[in-house]
């Protein structure tokens, strides 16, 4: 009893204008780098260009693979490791959000493991055999935790299905977070990646190895979220803001590491297999509230807590299944606040491939430790829950 294990990151180093320390840190780890990131990034911003300059005052020679999307997928990471291959890279720097940063840890991973990244997926065929180069992250979103995880999730396009790898040795070496990055991030992707720090933050107080030190930091991730998410959405410029996100982003990122996400994930992750342009967030902020209505009366004591940090009360020892039940209501009130209430009919997903959502709803791990695990008419039910035309 009271026996639990934790994780910790190695180095965050956060603060306003940390990117400009970028040289040095990856420079403690090899004199050849791989910058993975977004098109985006690379060809409309400045920013790639000077942390290249950085890089190079820094005596590391550097390129960039800037073949990453949204939702990447395994080719897309394996082009990338056979970029980091043919530079002979000893270092990996991701820059951007989560889809850069989990490209990183992939491009780390396949660059010196042979066959595709998608063979070293939970349950995949190969293991790990040789050591997956470091990876530094600079993020420009505050949403995935990915700076501070094991996990890179991936999509494979010929099977429309999304997937993680989840390996320790991916976890960066150094992750420098500079909240001043995210002040250009868009009302939507704040709302949607904001949402995404709030569920893993609450997942990870529901699955079978929350800690007390996970609690810790989920109840700390879950104030920030709720005080100063629908500030972010409102005023993108909202200094405060963007610092309080990018901690909360943090601190579920660690929550995650060392707990896990539940059935939200793995139906979020399920949609985003078969329809990669709706964002993760969006995802997870359609089937939420169902979700919670099909969870609640089997985890009284963390809804009740999430009842009480939603109220921005303390929290209490007992659960109360009163509280708890209003907590549900309470998320749905926080979605609307933060312009994600729509449910997953109006996401535009076709209901002819709800069918296969459901089944690879079960393909991942998540539902499994749910607090009351679902059948698939249960999840039937909640992917419809809500909706006009489905069901
Ligand atoms: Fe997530």
């Amino acid at each position: 009893m009271g026996n639990f294990l934790f994780r910790v990151p190695p180095v965050i180093d956060f603060g306003w204008g940390r990117r400009d320390s970028v040289g040095t840190a990856v420079a403690q780890f090899g004199s050849r780098c791989v910058i993975v990131t977004t098109e985006r990034l690379h060809q409309n911003t400045p920013m790639i260009e000077a942390m290249q300059r950085r890089l190079h005052e820094s005596h590391v020679l550097s390129t960039v693979y800037d073949g990453v999307k949204p939702n990447p997928t395994v080719d897309m990471m394996d082009s990338g490791a056979a970029v980091a291959q043919s530079f002979r890279a000893d270092v990996i720097l991701g820059v951007g959000g989560g889809s850069a940063m989990d490209a990183a840890k992939a491009v780390a991973l396949g660059a010196t493991n042979p066959g595709s990244t998608w063979d070293y997926r939970l349950f995949g065929e190969r293991k790990i055999s040789n050591r997956v180069l470091p990876v530094v992250t600079v993020g420009t979103t505050a949403g995935t935790g990915s700076h501070v995880s094991p996990v890179s999730v991936l999509t494979n396009s010929d099977l429309n299905s999304k997937f993680a790898i989840v390996d320790y040795r991916l976890s960066p070496v150094w992750a420098i977070v500079d909240p001043e990055l995210t002040l250009s991030v868009p009302p939507h992707v704040t709302a949607a990646t904001g949402f995404d720090v709030f569920a893993h933050a609450f997942e990870s107080t529901l699955h079978p190895n929350a800690s007390p030190f996970v609690n810790l930091a989920a109840e700390r991730a879950l104030r920030l979220v709720a005080q100063f998410l629908p500030r972010a959405v409102q005023d993108g410029n909202d200094v405060e803001a963007r610092i309080a996100m990018a901690e909360a982003d943090t601190l579920a990122g660690i929550c995650i590491t060392n707990a896990g996400t539940t059935l939200p994930h793995g139906i979020a992750m399920a949609i985003g297999g078969h329809a990669p342009r709706v964002m993760h967030g969006a995802a997870l902020a359609a089937v939420y509230p169902a979700v919670m209505r099909f969870t609640w009366a089997d985890a009284i004591t963390q809804f009740s807590h999430l009842y009480q940090i939603l109220r921005n009360s303390p929290v209490l020892a007992d659960g109360d299944p009163e509280q708890a039940s209003r907590a549900v209501d309470l998320v749905e009130d926080f979605l609307a606040q933060i312009g994600l209430a729509d449910t997953v009919d109006k996401l535009g997903i076709d209901s002819d491939i709800l069918a296969a959502i459901v089944k690879d709803t079960f393909a991942l791990p998540d539902y499994s430790v749910n607090p009351k695990v679902p059948s698939m008419d249960d999840v039937r039910d909640i992917l419809s829950a809500g909706s006009t035309t489905v069901g």
